[in-house]
């Protein structure tokens, strides 16, 4: 097929001419193989793994159709030697637009490596509870920021021709029941809080969606024509294609056909042959499976047709810029969540010995064992990381903290000390059946042992730092006010453990802000039920939830302390004709440098109808010199104000006055507010 110029690629008259060309020459078998993939079972039994290859659908070799061939992600392309990123909730806590694009172009480039083009990793699930083992896979509590870091990865992976996948269409919020809880929601929960995520990539030109695994409203997701036909294809003029989730994704021929599913993914069960018999039986019209067909082909021409930016030879997988990247990714996730006495940085010339304790010190631990695994052996574990760092200067003592005697004698040797607690695939992740690992939490602290173990510690040295690793928050209660300083880490991939000690030492001073909101207790949250048959998702959740019932978070959703501190003043706000303009100094009063990330939050007070007390709406990251100044500006556009009225069926923004808050967390204390009137 002749490739045109990239920028443009094909102009939607040309491939639509294309397109019809092309079915009007496809006979149904070849219209109905577009609607599968190609099956799993003979790669499964050939490869004797799963996700070592791009699995494909589609195609019709007799016409030059390329197939789609599926591979799946977050963290990175799943196969083999890929490079392991942090995990998107890592990512989250970056708040970085444009670093997310960055990771999404180096997704796409080894995707092409792989021989690959289409990437099933966008999660933009919304984190409704902690406790979902699949918090990792998602960018946090906000559909605002989901919506953000969603359209950067997207943007990067489509601009090397590979065909992203937003997952999973919708409401997909709990593992353990994820093939048959139902979800409840009113109409404004499904507009306000759950989907505006899904929309905002769509407008962004993502090419296809994968349905998800639960009910909505009773029906299957991938059945589901309210949020398949009604909302994506007709409300937001979705013109890719949907294919179904893996397992139990689609579960009835005509359901799925006349809800809306595009593919059934990853072999024929109910389409093919089914589909097939429903057609001459009258059942199904064989105008629903043009259209599905068109879809299909249409997106991957779209990409295919279009020339590519460079090659994508193998050494992109796994290259060196993109572990470079990982490692900067790694260091503006982590959040430093409390520094008393400013213990950290370490000075790398006071500390002569430094103890490294807890069970995943050196444990190579990068996230859930589930579909996202990323399959990758150069981990650079927290112990690895600590010790590369401090060379012949600091004398390491490593204890994996099984033993407490041990460990009270090895710190009290020791200057300081490091202690590595928190999750692995066990505790949380994707839930595989029969195989007994991840699943949504059962416990939201540490384990009794590690808190013991914190406690031991802190008894001996005041001088101890815990870094915890995990998919989302994790509640301290019992242990934080007997440490002074606490970095949330995340699953930092594979370049983490050297991140890790570019903070500790102050090499990197940290500048990640958390994506969710940390409770003090878990009645503070949402009711989550990892075994329900149905569950009723509400308006509130996350810091929403904690703003209306007035509770103290542990730690607010947006905060992230520094080895520097910011200063705001002067906000300003002004209207334009679509837009609310916020502006606002901020100021390294430190003495080093540092970046902050500025939040805009808008506040409904005066509003006539149920709304939150505040909705992250805006957000900047500004790097500052020590003494800098600097006034920067975020722009809200007003449509983004709107509340959506299920009487009228139609988004309205209240004519009112509106309170604008701009600081470094979403908590009051770190806001500055002023109002305005549209
Ligand atoms: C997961 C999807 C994944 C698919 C293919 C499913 O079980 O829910 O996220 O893309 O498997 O691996």
């Amino acid at each position: 097929m002749e490739k045109v110029d990239n920028a443009k690629g094909l102009s939607d008259i040309e491939l639509n001419e294309l397109v019809n060309r092309y079915i009007t020459q496809m006979t149904l078998d070849e219209k109905l193989d577009q609607m599968s993939g190609n099956g799993i079972l003979k790669y499964l039994i050939k490869d004797r793994n799963f996700g070592v290859r791009a699995y494909p659908g589609g195609g019709v070799e007799r016409l030059k159709i390329p197939p789609f061939l599926f591979t799946d992600g977050p963290r990175g392309v799943i196969i083999p030697g890929s490079t392991c990123f942090p995990v998107s909730m890592a990512r989250g806590a970056t708040w970085d637009i444009d670093l997310e694009e960055e990771v999404g172009e180096a997704i796409g480039k080894e995707v092409r490596a792989h021989g690959g083009n289409l990437f099933g990793g966008v999660c933009i699930n919304l984190l409704r509870h902690p406790a979902w083992g699949r918090a990792q896979e998602t960018y946090g509590e906000d559909p605002f920021l989901l919506g953000m870091l969603g359209t950067a990865l997207l943007r990067g992976v489509q601009k090397h021709n590979v065909m992203a996948t937003i997952k999973h269409y919708a409401l997909n919020s709990i593992e353990d029941a994820r093939f048959k809880v139902n979800v409840e929601i009113d109409e404004r929960t499904l507009r306000e809080v759950y989907l505006p995520h899904f929309k905002y990539c769509i407008e962004q030109g993502c090419a296809t969606v994968m349905s998800a695994y639960n009910k909505m409203r009773g029906e299957y997701c991938g059945h589901n024509a309210y949020l398949l036909r009604e909302i994506l294809k007709k409300e937001w003029g979705f013109k890719g294609f949907v294919h179904s989730d893996w397992m139990w994704g689609l579960r009835d021929t005509i359901g799925g056909i006349t809800g809306g599913l595009d593919v059934e993914m990853p072999r024929k069960k109910y389409y093919g042959k089914k589909l097939k018999r429903a057609i001459r039986n009258g059942k199904v019209p064989v105008e629903l499976i043009d259209d599905a067909a068109r879809r299909v082909i249409r997106t991957v021409l779209k990409f295919t047709t279009r020339e590519d930016p460079q090659e994508y030879t193998k050494d992109l997988i796994g290259c060196e810029n993109h572990v470079l990247l990982s490692r900067k990714v790694a260091e503006k996730s982590m959040v430093l969540l409390k520094n008393d006495r400013n213990l950290l940085p370490f000075d790398k010339h006071k500390i002569k010995t430094l103890a490294v304790i807890g069970p995943l010190a050196n444990l190579k631990n990068t996230g859930d064992h589930g579909s996202s695994y990323v399959k990758q052996n150069k981990i650079i574990t927290p112990l690895q990381g600590i010790k590369r760092f401090s060379g012949e200067y600091i004398n390491i003592l490593y204890h994996d903290g099984s033993d407490l005697e041990d460990v009270k004698n090895l710190v009290a040797s020791a200057d300081a000390a490091v202690i590595i607690v928190g999750y692995t695939y066990k505790d949380e992740g994707e839930s595989i059946p029969l195989i007994k690992r991840g699943g949504d939490r059962i416990n939201l602290g540490l384990k009794s042992e590690e808190i013991e173990l914190i406690k031991v510690v802190s008894e001996i040295k005041f001088n101890s730092v815990i870094v915890l690793v995990g998919g989302s928050a994790i509640i301290m209660e019992e242990w934080k006010n007997v440490v002074p300083s606490i970095i949330m880490a995340w699953y930092s991939g594979m370049e983490g453990g050297t991140a890790l000690a570019n903070i500790l030492f102050g090499k990197v001073n940290p500048s990640g802000k958390l994506p969710v909101s940390i409770p003090k207790d878990p009645a503070d949250l949402p009711f989550f039920d990892r075994n329900a048959d149905e569950i009723e998702y509400g308006y509130y959740h996350g810091y929403t939830l904690m703003d209306k019932k007035k509770c103290e978070p542990a730690f607010p959703f947006g905060f992230g302390l520094s080895y520097t501190n910011y200063n705001y003043k002067n906000l300003q706000a002004k209207t334009t004709v679509d837009s609310i303009i916020a502006s606002v100094t901020v100021s390294n009063i430190g003495s080093i440098a540092g970046e902050e990330i500025a939040q805009l939050y808008i506040g409904f007070e005066n509003s006539a109808v149920d709304r939150p007390l505040k909705i992250l709406r805006g957000f900047k990251k500004i790097p500052l010199e020590p003494d800098e100044s600097k006034t920067i500006s975020i722009e809200v556009k007003k449509k983004d104000l709107a509340w959506y009225n299920p009487e009228t069926k139609s988004w309205e923004i209240e004519d009112m006055k509106y309170s604008i808050y701009v600081g470094s967390s979403s908590s009051a204390n770190d806001l500055l507010k002023i109002d305005i009137n549209l």
